[in-house]
């Protein structure tokens, strides 16, 4: 037994919390933070290629033009991923990498690298969890259409979502259509600070509907094409405190919650649009479309970071922190999780939930060989017993999947922000385990003991 093994193995012992042995674990990545390999194999252009090489728009001016070159070095990263002992891989496929412009032509090359990818998985023993939009929309959609503003782009979606169930829905584990369609809209279409970088809410809200429209026509593709793996979306989502106990706190709270969680789950769930959001409808609603987006769901997967701190005075009453904060941040907010969960699971009747994300950014170096990430650690530790936590209230929780596998792209923060469990050195592309990696491997190890 190494030294690290030794102190991973005393860090279990004194972390006592356990799953169910079919519990599901894993870790997570996406095609444009980790792929690299943007002009090669035919890939298209995507919205995020054009945006990050637009002056201004990222830290250091870093685009994903290379990442952490997965797309040549997927068998070792294969590798990597099983030496975790991880059960599961979450990945996205780059759209403009198996349909260069979204519309049209498909790309043999790019679609063989994710056969071959799935394929990989399946035969190391972890089960891919595949996502087919993680905000990486063919910029040939944007040029010809305005991207998620025409409604085009949502039946386009739906195309592409058949045409992957169709070659890969017999071999991974699920299917999700979109990751965190609120970064989209908000992010890229409100505040502008990613791609594709407008600032207008009435465009917000339309992007918002037809994304969540082609959610909807991809998940009647997918049946009808008789695609059998489970089907679902992945949200972002985080329970909204108020800063006092003043009641312009609180109704900033519910405002908050209306616009981040329930814009997403009433239509899915309910077919309907939130109240008390303090925005109008989007102007592009059409006949039937609620009925198109609300339909059944094998899962939710939910991505969860940290809460909502809402603060209405100037300046806001902060938020008190207590846990620490992530290099992004974010407040380490564990409890959060918990509430979220159980705020949900009274709200709606829901499917089966995976956490397809959850992750700490740290300012990490690797020396003598180790990464020591303590903040890492203490916040996984802590989300896990958080979720625990929320299953033993009755949450139907099926799994886990870190963010990150490794060190990656991290949007307008480029390369400047390290989520990975695996520390990536950018100038040679070494991989390091870092001391939560070590931890996590061996955890993982005693839930199947
Ligand atoms: C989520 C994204 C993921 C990563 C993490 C930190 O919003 O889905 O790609 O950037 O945040």
């Amino acid at each position: 037994m190494t030294a690290a093994m030794r102190t991973s193995a005393s860090v279990i012992s004194t972390f006592d919390t356990t799953f169910p042995v079919t519990f599901r674990w894993g870790v997570a990545t996406s095609a444009y933070q980790i792929e690299g390999a943007a002009a090669q194999g035919g890939r298209g252009p995507s919205i995020w290629d054009a945006f990050s090489h637009r002056p201004g728009t990222v830290v250091n001016g870093d685009t994903g033009d290379v990442a952490c070159d997965h797309y040549h070095r997927w068998e070792s990263d294969l590798d990597l991923i099983q030496s975790l002992n991880v059960d599961s891989y979450r990945f996205s496929v780059s759209w403009s990498r198996v349909q260069p412009q979204g519309y049209g032509a498909w790309n043999q090359t790019g679609l063989d690298f994710y056969d071959r990818l799935v394929d990989g998985l399946l035969a190391r023993g972890i089960s891919p969890f595949m996502t087919l939009f993680h905000w990486d929309l063919p910029q040939a959609l944007q040029d010809k259409q305005e991207g998620w503003e025409a409604r085009d782009t949502a039946y386009r979606f739906a195309e592409y979502a058949e045409r992957m169930g169709r070659l890969l829905g017999d071999r991974v584990a699920s299917i999700a259509t979109h990751n965190e369609p609120w970064v989209v809209a908000v992010l890229g279409n409100e505040q502008g600070i990613f791609a594709p970088g407008k600032k207008d809410v009435p465009t917000m809200l339309r992007v918002s509907h037809n994304l969540l429209l082609g959610h909807g026509l991809a998940l009647q593709a997918m049946r009808a094409a008789g695609v059998k793996a489970p089907l679902g979306i992945v949200l972002n989502q985080s329970p909204a405190t108020p800063a006092t106990e003043s009641e312009a706190d609180k109704q900033l709270a519910e405002q908050e919650y209306a616009r981040f969680v329930r814009w997403y789950m009433e239509p899915i769930f309910c077919k309907r649009y939130p109240d008390k959001t303090g925005r109008p409808l989007p102007d592009n609603i059409e006949a039937g479309d609620m009925d198109t987006i609300a339909q059944p769901l094998d899962f939710l997967g939910i991505n969860y970071y940290t809460r909502i701190w809402a603060s209405s005075s100037t300046p806001p009453v902060p938020a008190p922190n207590k846990d620490g904060v992530s290099d992004m941040g974010w407040e380490n907010y564990a409890q959060g999780l918990t509430e979220l969960l159980q705020g949900i699971h009274r709200d709606y009747t829901l499917p089966p939930i995976y956490i397809t994300e959850n992750g700490f950014a740290e300012a990490d170096t690797v020396a003598h060989g180790h990464v020591n990430d303590p903040g890492r650690l203490a916040y996984m530790q802590s989300h896990l017993r958080a979720l625990r936590a929320a299953m033993a209230a009755g949450v139907d929780v099926r799994g886990f999947f870190y963010w990150s596998l490794m060190d990656n792209f991290e949007w307008a923060s480029g390369y400047a922000k390290r989520f990975g469990l695996v520390h990536v050195d950018y100038a040679t592309q070494q991989r390091t385990l870092k001391n939560s990696a070590l931890w996590y491997r061996e955890f993982v190890k005693s839930q199947r003991a």
